[in-house]
């Protein structure tokens, strides 16, 4: 390769990219942990990118009916958060394959040692491993060709996403310095705000989950708000009031979780939020948290409601989107295969 084909490209522009598997109705905790802060990323102005990534979803089976369905699903979820396509690009990813594409040149460059390292895998692999699909084994690496296919340089996910981002960075490392380029960004995981790890309602120590089995673990965002009123009104508690400074918080995930609930929805600190409920018990704060919650979240399910009525705008829009999104993808695809050696000459 000539200096002059030598890609030096150190000064990547700032640039967002993040993803959401559509495995299943999105919950309150992709809500404030992702899409809240999806839409606040677009409104600073900043060069935005998201994703429904299908080929991750299909690394555990899914009815492929059901796939399609939550795919619009979590399409509706995006705009009715505040991403905006007109100012996003918003798309699925088996759309654009150059996504596939970039994994497989990803995998021969991830090793095995960091990926036996990954927790994710681990607990959703769970005891029997053996019995795992491949995909899911090699999942961190396809995330790995989302983000920097993009040469994105900002990663906004949930806490339990870091792992997957830092492996991102360590994937583009090894590619700059085994082909002596500084072709990749290292990507920034963007983990803010008090709503990181939203904790299932019915136990403060697991991680709200759209795959966990009790429905009453997690406000879902089609549900309506008499069932969102429900749910935080049965979420399991202590019998202590709350506690007026935040270190009283600190054996407590159940009273914490809905804390940071509230403070990240009514855009507020913890610390605000026990200035004002500290000495009052929950039959006085769970009303007050589940009018807050149906005022922010009824809006977001009824438009919801009102998009997943018309599946081929939603189609349009996912279309348009991955036509930018290939736009971008494309060149940096092909520019990777050049990098690794492969001829080009189509
Ligand atoms: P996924 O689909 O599990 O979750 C999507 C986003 O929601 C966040 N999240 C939460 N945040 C706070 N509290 C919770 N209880 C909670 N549950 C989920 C996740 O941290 C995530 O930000 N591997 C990713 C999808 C992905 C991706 C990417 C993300 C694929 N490629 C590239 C970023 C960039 C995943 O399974 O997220």
């Amino acid at each position: 390769m000539s200096d002059t084909d030598t890609p030096i490209n150190a000064n990547f522009k700032p640039r967002v990219f993040s993803g959401i598997q559509p495995s299943g109705g999105l919950t309150l905790g992709n809500y404030l942990g992702a899409l809240k802060r999806f839409a606040m990323k677009q409104d600073e102005g900043i060069e935005t990118i998201y994703c429904l990534v299908d080929l991750h979803a299909v690394t555990v089976w899914q009815d492929p009916e059901a796939l399609r369905r939550q795919t619009r699903e979590a399409a509706a979820a995006f705009i009715a958060s505040g991403v905006d396509p007109q100012r996003s690009i918003l798309f699925n990813q088996s759309q654009v394959g150059a996504h596939a594409e970039l994994a497989w040149l990803l995998n021969c460059v991830a090793r095995l040692g960091w990926m036996n390292r990954m927790t994710q895998f681990k607990d959703k692999a769970g005891k029997n491993a053996e019995k795992a699909s491949l995909g899911l084994y090699a999942y961190p690496a396809l995330m790995a060709a989302d983000i920097l296919l993009y040469h994105a340089t900002m990663v906004p996910v949930g806490e339990d996403q870091k792992q997957h981002v830092e492996l991102t960075r360590d994937i583009a490392a090894k590619f700059n310095h085994d082909f002596g380029v500084e072709f990749f960004p290292a990507p920034e995981p963007l983990i803010e705000g008090t709503a990181t790890r939203v904790m299932s309602l019915r136990d403060g120590t697991k991680k709200m989950s759209k795959s966990d089995p009790s429905d009453a673990s997690r406000i879902n965002l089609t549900d309506d708000a008499d069932t969102i009123a429900k749910k935080i009104r049965k979420a399991t508690t202590d019998p202590a009031e709350l506690p007026s400074e935040i270190d009283g918080l600190k054996d407590r995930p159940e009273a914490r979780n809905l804390v940071n609930i509230y403070a990240a929805l009514a855009d507020m600190t913890p610390a605000q939020v026990l200035g004002e409920y500290g000495g009052k018990g929950f039959g006085t704060f769970k009303p007050a948290l589940a009018e807050l919650a149906v005022e922010k979240l009824a809006p977001i399910s009824t438009e919801m409601g009102r998009l997943m009525a018309d599946p081929a705008e939603i189609d349009a829009v996912l279309g348009q989107g991955a036509n930018k999104a290939d736009a971008i993808a494309r060149p940096i695809v092909e520019r990777t295969y050049e990098i690794m050696g492969m001829v080009r000459s189509r």
